[in-house]
């Protein structure tokens, strides 16, 4: 039996917010051995945003916050639910959810912090949009904020190129039916994946000591080679998936929206269901990857550059730690 759903959802409002400092490829030439002509073959960045250390993910989440809550042209009060896809909160509890909450004065919001690592950010999407389908809530803030620099190595020239830190941010609401709004999702979780790509201290398992640190256990590990398969395989798969099961094909989307892990892995997945650079949306130059902050502020630019125009197919797509992928189809529904 399909599902009931009450009500339509669709996003509203986006916002992002990025720190001034700029970590360019350049002045990590300075700090392990690499080289921008590498960094950018390779992967498609040029630069990262870096916070001031002290700086949670909670300052910008907040600030993005306030953006999207702006261009849907709704206050604070007006927030039933606020979900924080990260894998960087300010601390491990409370949720950061409470804390940008705070900031913002949603007193009226419950919420929580979700962990789906680089596809934080479509897996929150799918859990505000059941919120509001089912009528459990009318808008719901979801919010993805990382200080992703809190957790590279900047020893490792393997990972400390390619994360950035910063927020992006989404009001979802309650849209009229015939507007389209999120129209269909796929996730997906594999456990096996955990061993390619972690952070193994910090958590419960390896609680932090002085041979963890030493072990630099707290920073983020990753198997490259091994990632960028499942991540190729992953991303394009779930792209094309969703395109065709809603009888779709690339002609039919407006504006592909990935998540900005390496832009080989992005044309990848453009290249399998036939897109021109013209529908794809790329901010990993300028951002690098921002984990569950990269599709929500890759919307806001997108918008900013008047690539979002009310009724446009959209589709998002991620692949991350977990492994966790997912892709998601909407109608675009200005505010
Ligand atoms: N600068 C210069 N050389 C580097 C380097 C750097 N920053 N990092 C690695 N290298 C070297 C390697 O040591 C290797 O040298 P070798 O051939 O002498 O052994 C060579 O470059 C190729 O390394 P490899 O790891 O095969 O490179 P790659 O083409 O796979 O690119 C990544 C590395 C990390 C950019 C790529 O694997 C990737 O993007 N993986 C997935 C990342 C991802 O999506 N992660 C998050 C999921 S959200």
């Amino acid at each position: 039996m399909a599902a009931r759903t009450l009500y339509t959802a669709g996003i509203t409002g986006v916002g992002m917010s990025f720190p001034e400092k700029r970590l360019t490829n350049a002045e990590l030439e300075k700090l392990v051995d690499t080289n921008d002509q590498w960094i950018v073959e390779r992967t498609g960045i040029k630069e990262r945003r870096i916070v001031e250390k002290g700086t949670g993910s909670s300052v910008h989440g907040a600030k993005a916050a306030e953006q999207a809550m702006e261009h849907a042209g709704i206050t604070p009060m007006d927030v039933d639910m606020i979900i924080v896809p990260t894998v960087t909160p300010d601390m491990l509890f409370p949720p950061t959810a409470g804390l940008i909450q705070e900031k913002i004065g949603a007193k009226n919001a419950w919420g929580f912090d979700l962990e789906g690592a680089c596809s934080g950010f479509i897996f929150a999407l799918q859990n505000a949009r059941a919120q509001v389908e089912a009528g459990h809530a009318r808008r719901v803030l979801v919010i993805g904020t990382e200080v992703m620099s809190a957790i590279t190595d900047y020893e490792d020239r393997n990972t400390c190129i390619l994360f950035g830190d910063g927020a992006g941010a989404v009001v979802v609401e309650r849209v009229d039916e015939s507007r389209g709004g999120i129209i269909d999702a796929i996730n997906r979780l594999d456990g096996s994946g955990a061993k390619y790509l972690h952070m193994a201290a910090g958590g419960s398992l390896n609680t932090p000591s002085a041979e963890t640190i030493a072990a630099k256990m707290h920073y983020v590990y990753q198997e490259g080679r091994d990632v960028y398969k499942f991540a190729v395989k992953g991303m394009a798969g779930i792209t094309a998936e969703i395109v065709e099961k809603n009888g779709l094909t690339g002609a039919d989307v407006d504006l592909f929206v990935p998540h900005q892990a390496n832009i080989r892995i992005i044309k990848a997945a453009q290249r399998r269901i036939g897109l021109e650079d013209s529908q794809v949306c790329i901010t990993i130059d300028r951002f690098g990857n921002t984990t569950a902050a990269s599709i929500p502020s890759a919307l806001r630019v997108a918008l900013d550059e008047g690539r979002l125009k009310e009724g446009h197919i959209v589709v998002l797509c991620a692949f991350g730690a977990g492994f966790t992928w997912g892709s998601t189809l909407l109608r675009w529904t200005a505010p």
